[in-house]
């Protein structure tokens, strides 16, 4: 009764109408921009021929991502969602991903659980505003010409290249990027996406253990963005870096859950993830 297509243009208005029933905040174009990066790895459920759900899955060598899931309410607690995460486990494994992650509502939890997925940590996702207190600081705005830098500085901390995602939002004109750089080498870098008034800022990434540099370059691009309505998702374990947001008048939205099917090849480098659906 249940089937699963590849998502195709016909489906898009579905995948926003749907995704608005949870507040989400998707465009059309969300969902262009993720079937551009995985043509065949952006799903649409169906009962018959009636559209009832969506996910949508990224692949970045060894490591991919899982996201954007979600069923008409009609049809919840029939198998229909479980069937949509096997189909994307199983896509993903045939593209040789080892392990795949996630960001769970908490209560989603033992559901991911049931399919294979393990607990790794709790993520906040938290609001705010730009901040106006220009500050000197010894970051600077990522050169074109130093983007392969920073792609290669992100496979080492995250495991895999994820240059298919970083180069469209490191060249995307109004984006920002911020690296600190130590006797020449880069030991950290900020990327935020940059809407109508509104910025996604992620991801912040840094060499594990320097939660100082990260707390750093946030402040500097947080003071690139006044009036900017700011949104983040930070590991719950940052606790210097949320202190840090809290002062700075952010506040917390909700929690998810890392989890990860799959070993954990994913190192602790993220500061800031890139976002809910791509990790
Ligand atoms: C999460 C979501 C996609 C799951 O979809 P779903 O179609 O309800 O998923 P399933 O039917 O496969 O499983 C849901 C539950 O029903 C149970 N179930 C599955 N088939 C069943 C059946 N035939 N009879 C009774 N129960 C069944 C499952 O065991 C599962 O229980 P659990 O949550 O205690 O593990 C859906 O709840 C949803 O859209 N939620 C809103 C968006 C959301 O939260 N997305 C996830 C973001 S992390």
């Amino acid at each position: 009764m249940y089937h699963v297509k590849p998502m195709s243009i016909e489906d898009l208005e579905f995948a926003v109408q749907i995704t608005d029933t949870m507040d989400w905040g998707m465009i059309k174009e969300d969902f262009e921009f993720m079937m551009h990066l995985e043509p065949e790895g952006c799903f649409t459920l169906f009962s018959n021929s009636e559209r009832i759900g969506i996910a949508t899955t990224i692949s970045f060598g060894k490591i991919g991502w899982f996201g954007n899931f979600i069923v008409n309410e009609a049809h919840r607690g029939k198998g229909a969602g479980s069937l949509l995460v096997k189909h994307s486990i199983k896509y993903l494994t045939a593209r040789n991903v080892e392990t795949i992650g996630l960001y769970a509502y908490m209560d989603k939890i033992p559901f991911y659980e049931r399919l294979g997925f393990r607990y790794d940590s709790d993520f906040m996702v938290l609001s705010g505003k730009g901040l106006s207190s220009p500050i000197k600081t010894g970051f600077r705005e990522v050169k074109e010409k130093e983007i392969k830098t920073i792609i290669e500085f992100d496979h080492s901390c995250f495991g895999a290249s994820r240059k298919k995602i970083l180069k469209p939002i490191l060249l995307k004109k109004n984006n920002l990027c911020y690296a600190s750089f130590e006797d020449g080498q880069l030991t950290g870098y900020a990327a935020v996406k940059v809407y109508k008034g509104m910025a996604d800022l992620g991801p912040l990434i840094c060499k594990y253990g320097r939660s100082d540099m990260a707390i750093a370059i946030l402040k500097t691009v947080l003071n690139r963005l006044k009036g900017f309505e700011i949104s983040l998702c930070a590991p719950k374990k940052e606790s210097e870096l949320l202190d840090f947001l809290t002062k700075s008048g952010f506040h917390e939205r909700f929690r998810v859950a890392r989890m990860f099917y799959g070993s954990s090849l994913i190192r602790d480098c993220i500061y800031v993830a890139e976002s809910l659906e791509r990790g």
